[in-house]
């Protein structure tokens, strides 16, 4: 039978199980067909599609690629020494406060060429790609002075030219205060406003501009003048809010349309509803809460309750969640947030995609978008929330290929 041209496609995927994460929901009897590294029909199988590579999938089961919307994957360094301080009792905030934390590892990643941030981060996305991931977010804030700061958004462009990933990059220069401005808080945002911003948008550097809004970290009114910032130079917010204390950040960051407002443990019901409003995404990040051993719980009901889309991330970082693994995320939302399997996989999928505003591009298996695909040898999706430390990945497929 002779194919038409509306049904020839470069790759099949059939004999598989799909989990579509979009209105298709599940196919039992599935197919992926890709053109030109675009899904062009992920459903039952539909013989009219011809290909000259044609994959059986014996059944596995094919979602979308998983996705990391938030991570400080350039780092240099590591704070173990402060992991054990804080099985002493130290506090995460009396290390910050006492010169280490964030500060530390800005010390540590300033003397790192770029070079040698390439190397480490490698090592981290290697681990995150060999469980299926294929868009990763990449934070600056560690280098906390203009040159630094640049430096970290290079290696993080980098990282998408050596290896076959997405990667989105996100400005963080308000993360901490760095020690040549201790005392002069709003000296440093001027700094992050007129120089950092303005230079690395001239490059083209970052996709979004971050904030931590914290009492370790940055008032609302000094969040605020950062995001006017990112607004002039036509770059879209997010928002480290709420995790230690209630500043109201994710009001103020759905107040500027905000992407995501990310872990969120003391969010109350004021920042769900402008969050539900602005169509912001909760970002929980429970690698975080575990690591810390945070015991307020950010309010998920709530949040389902207003239809706030709640994705999931690691927040790969070295102080607070040392964590290269979507798969353990997926458990510890469900264990320790009692999301549901099906909430865990969209944190990770469609909803990740949606924080980074890449829905239309990624996330869902859907004719139109990138064929990024994770196959699985599992008999049903909730084994890839339920297993702790094993990792079933059959075969990972990006743009295609
Ligand atoms: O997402 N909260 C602020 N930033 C990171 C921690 C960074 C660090 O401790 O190095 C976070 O938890
Ligand atoms: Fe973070």
């Amino acid at each position: 039978m002779a194919t038409d041209s509306a049904h020839r496609c470069d790759r099949i995927w059939t004999n598989a199980r799909l989990a579509t994460m979009a209105a298709a929901g599940s196919v039992e009897r599935g197919m992926i067909a890709a053109k030109d590294g675009r899904i062009v029909h992920a459903g039952p199988v539909d013989t009219r599609y011809d290909a000259p590579e044609l994959i059986d999938c014996d059944g596995r089961w094919i979602t979308p690629g998983l996705i990391d919307c938030h991570s400080h994957l350039v780092h240099a360094g590591n704070r173990a020494h402060e992991f054990e301080l804080r099985l002493e009792g130290a506090s995460y905030e009396d290390i910050a406060r006492g010169g280490g934390g964030i500060v530390s590892t800005m010390a540590a990643t300033r003397i790192a060429d770029e070079d040698t941030l390439v190397a480490y981060a490698l090592e981290r996305l290697d681990t995150l790609i060999a469980e299926g991931m294929t868009t990763i977010e990449v934070k600056s804030g560690y280098g906390l002075s203009t040159e630094a700061e640049v430096k970290m958004l290079r290696a993080a462009r980098r990282l998408g030219s050596e290896r076959n990933v997405r990667v989105v990059t996100t400005f963080l220069g308000a993360h901490a205060l760095p020690p040549e401005f201790s005392g002069n808080a709003d000296g440093y945002i001027d700094l992050v406003c007129n120089d950092m911003i303005p230079a690395v948008a001239a490059e083209g550097l970052a996709d979004a501009v971050d904030a931590f809004c914290e009492g370790i970290g940055f008032t609302p009114g000094q969040v605020s003048r950062v995001f006017e910032a990112a607004r002039m130079h036509g770059l879209p917010v997010k928002l480290h809010a709420e995790q230690l204390s209630n500043l109201h950040g994710a009001t103020l960051a759905a107040s500027f349309d905000a992407l995501s407002a990310d872990h969120l443990e003391h969010l109350d019901a004021v920042g769900i509803d402008a969050m539900a409003k602005a169509g912001s995404v909760a970002v929980l990040l429970p690698g975080a809460y575990y690591f810390t051993r945070e015991t307020q719980l950010p309010p998920v009901a709530g949040l389902r309750e207003a239809g706030v889309p709640i994705a999931l991330a690691t927040d790969c970082n070295p102080g607070t969640s040392p964590l290269t693994s979507l798969l353990l995320t997926m458990n510890m939302g469900a264990t320790l947030f009692r999301l549901t399997v099906e909430e865990c996989l969209a944190g990770v999928t469609r909803e990740a995609a949606r924080a980074l505003g890449l829905l239309g591009e990624t996330g869902t298996l859907e004719p139109g978008k990138s064929c990024d695909l994770a196959i699985w040898d599992v008999e049903r999706p909730a084994e890839l929330v339920y297993r702790m430390g094993a990792n079933p990945l059959h075969a990972r497929v990006w743009k295609g290929l």
